[in-house]
């Protein structure tokens, strides 16, 4: 699809990955509007992109929904009609699950599943509203296609993410709405700073021991992808309308893994019903 001339409207834009995604789709020539809880970062954001009156900075907080609505009314009021939506927001608190308190699920899950929810509530009617097409990005995560321990507020908002662009793939199929799940590893950003946007009413946390521990256990950021690398992988993969969008080539052998544990536990012994199969065919494809 041609991009050049429309909007992309990006939560999280003003850095790391959301800052990757806003670089590669101006490449592109679109105009991005660039959603985010932080001024500072927004200003940064502004500066690297140095993309004039293509770039607008919007101060916003994704769990806010009447702020939400403003937000994209500002953007259509800049750059007429949105037609990519990139729900990427997110925060993050790992612990132990038994340690986490309904403080680091209600935060990480606001923000990360909410915002999204928010996201796709606002801007999705508008989409369709316009006839012209779009496209709908979430961020999620590796760890919400291959879960792992240690990360269960995370993990669990991120799986539904996956599930969500599925879902809405299928249904929007047709009308002119593709969903794609991105679902990067490890890339460098600022997502270790998450806790300095923590609102007061989720201060209460069980991870507090954990997260020093985290910090000072070395900094790897060496070894992890850059923005730009990803920016430019997303955009490929609405270009490609992909459903996942990966970047990683070191998890083959665990989303193989899991993918072949998921087709041994299908009971193919049972014989099957055919009036049921052919009755909810939907399902089963
Ligand atoms: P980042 O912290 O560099 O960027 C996230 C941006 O979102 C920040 O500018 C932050 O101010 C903003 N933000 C946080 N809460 C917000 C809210 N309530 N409303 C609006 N903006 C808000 O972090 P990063 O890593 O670029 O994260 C982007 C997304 O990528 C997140 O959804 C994260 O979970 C996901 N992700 C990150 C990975 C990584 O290794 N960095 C790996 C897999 C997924």
């Amino acid at each position: 699809q041609e991009l050049k001339g429309k909007t992309a409207f990006i939560t999280g834009g003003a850095s790391g990955i959301g800052l990757g995604i806003a670089k590669a789709l101006l490449g592109e020539g679109m105009k991005v509007a660039i959603a985010d809880i932080r001024d500072d970062h927004l200003e940064e954001a502004v500066a690297e992109l140095n993309g004039g009156d293509d770039v607008l900075p919007l101060k916003l907080d994704v769990t806010d929904r009447d702020a939400y609505a403003k937000a994209a009314d500002e953007a259509e009021a800049k750059f007429g009609k949105i037609h990519i939506l990139v729900n990427n927001a997110g925060v993050a608190a790992l612990g132990p699950v038994e340690l986490a308190s309904y403080g680091d699920w209600d935060w990480t899950l606001g923000v990360n599943l909410g915002g999204t929810i928010n996201g796709i509530v606002t801007i999705l009617p508008r989409i369709l509203a316009h006839g012209e097409g779009g496209h709908i990005v979430s961020t999620a995560s590796m760890s919400g296609m291959m879960p792992h321990g240690g990360a269960a507020t995370y993990t669990t908002g991120k799986a539904a993410i996956v599930a969500l662009m599925e879902t809405m793939r299928s249904e929007l199929e047709g009308r002119g709405v593709v969903c794609s799940a991105f679902c990067p590893g490890a890339v460098q950003s600022n997502i270790a700073e998450a806790g300095k946007t923590r609102p007061e009413k989720f201060a209460d946390t069980g991870y507090a021991q954990t997260d020093k521990g985290r910090q000072s256990a070395g900094d790897f950021m060496h070894l992890f992808q850059t923005k730009e690398e990803v920016g430019q992988r997303v955009l490929q993969g609405i270009l490609n309308d992909e459903l996942f969008i990966l970047t990683h080539a070191e998890f083959y052998e665990g989303v193989k893994d899991r993918a072949e544990a998921m087709i041994a536990s299908v009971p193919r012994h049972l014989p099957e019903n055919p009036e049921y199969k052919e009755t909810f065919s939907v399902l089963f494809r």
